[in-house]
């Protein structure tokens, strides 16, 4: 049966590609009847038949190419004469769709002796030769799995959104795989998933489960991925991809892109500039372990398989059950890194972060003005100098809990959340009262998915607790990780947040931190220990939307000692991020710089803090690139440095518009030079903000070229005026000239940073 229509709708194939071929049927079947003598009636059957090839062949032609298109590319899947379906085609989407299947024959690359090189979803165990993006094993022990095109569907879910879903089934066992693919259409943002279904007798385990499988097409490919460590996020390194596979992936758990975040960028044919060469953004949406096989295959294709991290994670399946992977999310643009992450920028702020095209709170908050060390009386004073500053909000950071076992330091305390009543005898609803007689909100640090072994909870609930039974406890910043698998324990964290804003129902802002990996991974509470770090990250995505659900504006920043939870998995939850601890604003700008390629400044909360050798206004202007926030002790600042945050807080609110909504160019880079650049250009192009940072401090370094701006009207007229400058200083650039948009893109605007200008921030206006 299944020869027979393949044999069908291969012939219908070759007809529909090759219209010679048509008439040449035609004309057999016409000599046929002129043969039988009967002319006009064979005539009349020939055209009908040959008409209903046509008619047939070009349906089967529809099903044969899937195609999958965004305003400006195109991935489009073949479903082959055997019912697989192969990838044959990422990027630029081509005028006339009919083209693509014209693809796969331009490729003389050898052969394909599996014949599925190319799988939009490659199984395990039958005839693939490469890396798999699923492995079962299923009910009666046999490892094989060979998957081949059902059916597919495009529904449009929005004007901007549609889903396109691909059933595949195995002709031998009852199992079934349906591949997701969300598009947003002007965003050219694809986010890609599947679902894991089976009907046999009994449970199948899951060994791969891959969000997805790609096959792209180039003579070379870059690979830019990022590493790092506390204080040390968004480190990157840029090379190009030799055969055989390359693994981006962690097993740290929970806080599980410490050494290694899901997002990273390929570059096709030469590494790609940020406004030159084609490249894809992509950015699995997981706050777990996770795994991206990168292989360039023999035929020198890049295979790309991104999903969950299958170590330690074999996933039973039982009969009729969903296996529903993350998605895995990317874009593509010929026109270089800062095309594709303006892409990338707008998507999340339309369709993901919470929040996205809304407003941020400025704030101070008190972690390193006092860390532990604090009290009713101190808070109170600090609630003052956020209302000194102008800023929103007041952030009480970690130290305000526990009792038996007072948070006074990091070894006791978490997982107790009570008010600690020697620091806080009136309790948080006195400081949020405090607060608001100051005209300031509060809000409020929480790690609720932890626990200190010097803490009640831990003596009460050993149980909840991830640690083998049988071996020594081993700590990560004198804490452990609780079991968020277990349904109760789900309760346990949504209750210290739901307890918190319902006792204290003007609480506007949640810190959520996360600061220790998963060691000695055990549940005492999951039948399946392989399960368990799968069934964490559910089980806190579980706990978040309960919260969302019920508190659906507050502002929430997803913190993990740093950036060591930062993906879009987890920042559908959250209005902001922590990029990481590192504050020294040198190092800022090169961590902004990195994080900015996948996540919009909006969702960057930057503070200014002590950490570094540059000035305040350095410091300042640093922060002022996202979210601004202040982590100072206002006390200690000289007259002028206050007076100087105090206008800057003025100054930040003129403009913070643009810098969270507008679309930010990258304009000199800090790797290679001795400044830094970056614009934010509002969306009409009437209004920029231009940062610019030295970078080197040797004899003589500075802006000594013109800074090409970008993203303006070439046709309007601008002024450019330095802004947030420092008390007593006056700016060196003329602000009264003009310029023409033209002007300023193609000769630049020299920000005259040096040594005694080491942060400038210019102010591009449009002059009507
Ligand atoms: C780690 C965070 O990154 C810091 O900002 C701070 O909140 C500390 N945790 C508190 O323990």
């Amino acid at each position: 049966m299944q020869k027979k229509s393949s044999l069908i709708s291969s012939v219908f194939h070759h007809l529909y590609l090759f219209p010679s071929k048509i008439s040449k049927v035609y004309k057999e079947v016409y000599l046929l009847s002129r043969l039988r003598n009967n002319s006009t009636r064979f005539h009349k059957a020939a055209v009908a038949f040959m008409l209903s090839i046509v008619f047939l062949s070009m349906n089967a032609q529809a099903q044969k190419l899937i195609n999958i298109e965004t305003a400006h590319n195109a991935v489009v899947l073949q479903v082959n004469d055997s019912n697989y379906v192969g990838m044959i085609y990422f990027g630029p989407k081509l005028s006339n769709a009919m083209e693509y299947a014209n693809i796969p024959a331009m490729y003389k690359r050898g052969d394909d002796y599996s014949g599925i090189l190319n799988s939009a979803y490659t199984p395990a165990g039958s005839s693939n030769l490469v890396e798999p993006a699923i492995a079962v094993t299923h009910a009666d022990g046999n490892t094989s799995l060979d998957l081949r095109y059902v059916s597919h569907t495009t529904k449009q879910q929005a004007p901007d959104i549609a889903l396109t879903s691909i059933v595949l089934r195995d002709p031998v066992y009852a199992v079934e795989v349906t591949l997701y693919y969300k598009t947003y259409f002007k965003d050219d943002i694809i986010e890609q998933w599947c679902m894991i279904k089976q009907k046999e007798k009994s449970n199948i385990i899951l060994h791969k489960f891959a969000s997805a499988n790609l096959y792209l097409t180039a003579n070379s490919y870059w690979l830019k991925q990022y590493h790092g460590d506390w204080a040390k996020e968004m480190r990157p390194e840029e090379a190009q991809l030799t055969h055989g596979i390359k693994v981006l992936d962690t097993k740290l758990g929970t806080r599980a892109d410490l050494y290694q975040p899901p997002s990273f960028m390929v570059s096709f044919d030469k590494a790609a500039t940020e406004d030159e060469g084609k490249v894809m953004l992509g950015s699995l949406e997981w706050s777990g372990n996770f795994r991206i096989d990168l292989e360039v295959d023999p035929l020198n294709n890049l295979r790309l398989i991104a999903g969950i991290n299958n170590f330690a994670s074999d996933y039973s399946l039982k009969p009729s059950e969903e296996f529903v992977t993350p998605a895995f999310l990317y874009t593509f643009s010929d026109k270089g890194k800062g095309d594709a992450s303006r892409k990338m920028q707008h998507w999340a702020r339309e369709n993901r972060i919470v929040n996205g095209t809304g407003s941020r709170l400025t704030l101070l908050n008190n972690w390193e003005s006092t860390f532990f060390d604090f009290d009713e009386t101190k808070l109170a004073t600090l609630i003052k100098d956020a209302k000194k500053l102008d800023v929103d909000l007041f952030l009480l950071d970690d130290g305000w809990f526990g009792n038996q076992y007072p948070r006074n330091n990091d070894h006791a305390g978490l997982g107790d959340w009570q008010e600690n009543r020697k620091k806080l005898p009136s309790g948080i609803g006195y400081l949020v009262k405090e607060a608001q007689q100051d005209g300031v909100k509060f809000g409020i640090w929480v790690e609720p998915e932890m626990v200190n072994p010097f803490s009640n909870l831990y003596h009460t609930h050993t149980d909840w607790v991830i640690k083998q039974p049988a071996r020594p406890e081993h700590l990560y910043r004198n804490q452990l990780v609780l079991d968020l698998s277990n349904p109760k324990v789900q309760d346990f964290v949504f209750g210290v947040l739901d307890t918190l804003f319902t006792k204290n129902p003007n609480l506007a802002y949640i810190k959520w931190d996360c600061n220790a990996v998963i060691y000695n991974a055990y549940s005492a509470y999951l039948p399946k220990q392989s399960h368990l770090y799968i069934d964490y990250v559910r089980g806190l995505y579980k706990v978040l939307e309960r919260v969302r659900a019920k508190y659906p504006k507050v502002p929430m920043m997803l913190c993990s000692g740093g950036g060591g939870r930062v993906d879009y998995g987890a920042l559908k939850y959250f209005t902001e991020f922590w990029p990481s601890d590192n504050t020294d604003p040198l190092e800022r700008i090169f961590i902004q710089w990195e994080y900015s390629y996948f996540y919009p400044a909006i969702a960057s909360a930057n503070h200014v803090t002590d950490w570094g050798k540059q000035p305040i206004k350095y410091r300042t202007d640093v922060a002022m690139m996202g979210k601004l926030g202040f982590d100072i002790v206002v006390s200690k600042l000289s007259e002028t440095d206050l007076q100087f945050c105090q206008q800057a807080v003025a100054t930040y609110k003129l403009f913070s518009d643009i810098v969270w909504h507008g679309n930010q160019y990258r304009l000199v880079s800090p790797w290679d030079n001795d400044i830094a650049a970056v614009m934010y250009v509002a969306d009409d192009k009437s209004d920029a903000i231009v940062f610019n940072y030295l970078v080197n401090n040797r004899y003589g370094a500075g802006s000594l070229s013109p800074v090409r701006l970008k993203g303006l009207d070439a046709s309007k007229k601008y002024s450019v005026k330095e802004i947030n400058l420092y008390p007593g200083t006056k700016s060196t650039l003329d602000g009264t000239k003009e310029y023409s948009g033209d002007y300023l893109m193609t000769i630049g605007v020299n920000p005259d940073v040096n040594a005694r200008r080491s942060s400038v921030i210019l102010d591009v206006k449009e002059v009507k």
